[in-house]
């Protein structure tokens, strides 16, 4: 993995895809383009100033693989201070950091695979989705893909007509189910909300649960794990389905239960590995994470959500044991093989060493 880095790219386009989403283009210069080459799925963690405070958010890129292009989605979230700032001032022309894509929300195209896709997703959960579903089509021709596509109402799907579009390009490969829950049943759009009944009732259809070769799921917390738990149930096999969360249920991070080892000192010593370079630092048990105490000693270390979603901060540990708040991010086998999220770690062990540069 590359170590990422934040570069200034001008906005091409703002275009509205509806009354309160807005995705944004980017123009890439010629000598930047490797960097921000993209896989599907993946995220841009966006940097910028807003009055006094600096402020960073991560977006899934909306854009296939092969279209030419680097557009991320940006959906108004009430009291949002970057969402409500990019739906209402940013413009063509202004310049924002953006961080190199990151991100595992994918599985590898085969181009010769005639796979069977699914993605659930919710809301703006759709916009990774759409940069996985577009490139699947496009680079898997004998690949079929299912859609199922949560809203409130019609008015707020968003790329409502390009999904059309891209139903009639792909006839019999493309299926588009859109579940509304809160306007009336009718042909062609399901009502409720996205949960296990639906899945359940889908996976009894032509849609068969255990031939899904990949499943993508895109949502806040509850959904994503109600269709997690139920797409298995129905015999998908579990490391088939993948899961990306937008939003978790824990607002307040609480700080990590202290295991009983050895912790004969008040504060650890934690040391620091980032581009070759080493700086250490004592941090108390049961204080900051590691994240946030590094910054405050004066290191750049990348992070975004800060909430064990992105997996931005993710390094390995190298050196002692610390214990995470919660992961939503990092697979099993990373965890294994000793990384951790550095927002959510604090301390075990009297000596942590922490390196940012392990691939
Ligand atoms: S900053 Fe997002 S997981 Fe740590």
């Amino acid at each position: 993995m590359t170590t990422p880095s934040f570069h200034p790219l001008t906005i091409r386009e703002c275009r509205r895809e509806t009354a309160d989403t807005v995705s944004i283009a980017f123009d890439v210069p010629a000598d930047l383009a490797d960097r921000f080459r993209f896989v599907q799925g993946q995220y841009l963690t966006l940097k910028t100033r807003i009055g006094d405070e600096e402020v960073r958010r991560s977006y899934s890129i909306c854009s296939g693989v092969g279209e030419g292009e680097l557009r991320v989605a940006v959906k108004k979230v009430d009291g949002g201070l970057f969402s409500t700032h990019a739906n209402q001032s940013l413009a063509p022309g202004a310049v924002l950091e953006v961080m190199t894509p990151m991100g595992r929300f994918h599985t590898p195209i085969a181009p010769d695979a005639a796979r069977t896709y699914v993605a659930f997703a919710a809301g703006s959960g759709i916009t990774p989705v759409m940069s996985i579903l577009k490139t699947v089509l496009a680079q898997e021709p004998k690949s079929r893909f299912v859609l199922v596509y949560g809203n409130r109402t019609v008015s707020s799907i968003i790329f409502r007509e390009e999904l059309e579009d891209l139903k009639n390009r792909y006839i019999g490969r493309l299926v588009i189910h859109h579940v509304l829950s809160r306007e009336p049943e009718e042909a062609g759009l399901l009502g409720g909300r996205i949960g296990a009944g639906l899945v359940r009732e889908l996976c009894a259809g032509p849609l068969k649960a255990e031939d899904i070769d990949a499943a993508f799921l895109c949502g806040p917390q509850p959904m994503v794990e109600e269709v997690r738990d139920a797409l298995a149930a129905c015999g998908t096999p579990p490391a088939n389905i993948h899961v990306e969360l937008f939003g978790t249920t824990t607002s307040a991070r609480p700080a990590a239960k202290m295991a009983a080892t050895d912790t004969p000192t008040d504060a650890a010593t934690i040391a620091i590995l980032q581009d070759g370079k080493r700086k250490e630092f004592t941090l108390a048990y049961d204080g900051e994470s590691i994240l946030d105490a590094a910054h405050r000693h004066g290191a750049d270390l990348p992070y975004s959500c800060k909430s064990g979603v992105c997996c931005t901060c993710r390094a390995k540990i190298r050196e002692g044991k610390v214990e995470m708040a919660e992961n939503y991010s990092l697979e099993p086998w990373e965890v294994e093989a000793g990384y951790v999220l550095t927002c959510q770690s604090r301390p075990l062990t009297e000596r942590v060493v922490i390196d940012f540069d392990a691939a």
